[in-house]
């Protein structure tokens, strides 16, 4: 569904698909960046943040290959490949899993992960690495819980308390989102255009 949020009436260019990890991006601008499992929705919450459709989706998990770079006024959003999709063949899941991690480990500081994690679902051991790897490097990290739809409000609110006690997090540091029926999108897009726009961004850490 069409979402009107900040992002929704900017000019967006799609750069590139990029199988290095360091590819620089001209001109150098922010950068965020989705992170997340396969299927998490990573791709639906680029274009639901976009207002349009610019990344490809798929029911199928596996879905985007590469770094997909799309440039908006003043930041590049970065659409990843999932990790740890266990039906893709061994060296598949290697390729896409060093390209995740050497993201995560060499890319411009000045960025932000935007890491997302499905709200229904506790944290996978993948997901926990991905914490670990996301503490060490320093990364600042803005965390998102997908597909809120799919529960009731009752419902939603609680597996958010779960999720935050998963991360040993508060619940106000998670945001809660629905690509699909378009909830917290648009909060979701002024704390990322505030990112963004932060000369500080990156500096902090690392
Ligand atoms: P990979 O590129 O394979 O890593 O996946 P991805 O994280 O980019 O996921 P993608 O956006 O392709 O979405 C995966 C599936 O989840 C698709 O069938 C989407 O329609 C569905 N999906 C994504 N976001 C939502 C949501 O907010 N609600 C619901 N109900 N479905 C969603
Ligand atoms: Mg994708």
């Amino acid at each position: 569904m069409a979402i009107t949020t900040l992002f929704s009436e900017l000019p967006v260019e799609f750069i590139g698909s990029f199988p290095d990890p360091r590819h620089p991006l001209e001109p150098p601008l922010a950068e965020l960046i989705f992170l997340g499992r396969s299927n998490v929705g990573k791709s639906s919450l680029i274009n639901a943040l976009a207002g349009r459709r610019i990344a490809k989706t798929s029911g199928t998990p596996g879905k985007t290959q590469y770094l997909n770079a799309f440039r908006f006024p003043g930041f590049y959003l970065i659409d990843l490949p999932g990790y740890g999709y266990a039906k893709l063949g061994r060296a598949e899941r290697t390729r896409l899993r060093k390209l995740v991690d050497d993201v995560i480990k060499t890319r411009n500081r000045r960025g932000a992960v935007v890491w997302l994690l499905d709200i229904r679902h506790p944290p996978s051991d993948d997901d926990l690495t991905m914490a670990d790897l996301l503490a060490e490097a320093g990364r600042e990290t803005i965390i998102v819980l997908t597909k809120g739809d799919k529960l009731s409000q009752a419902q939603r609110h609680a597996a958010a308390k779960a999720r935050a006690d998963d991360l040993g997090l508060d619940p106000d540091d998670l945001l809660l989102t629905s690509s699909a029926k378009g909830f917290g999108i648009a909060e979701l897009a002024e704390h990322l255009d505030e990112t963004a726009r932060d000369p500080n961004l990156g500096r902090g850490t690392g």
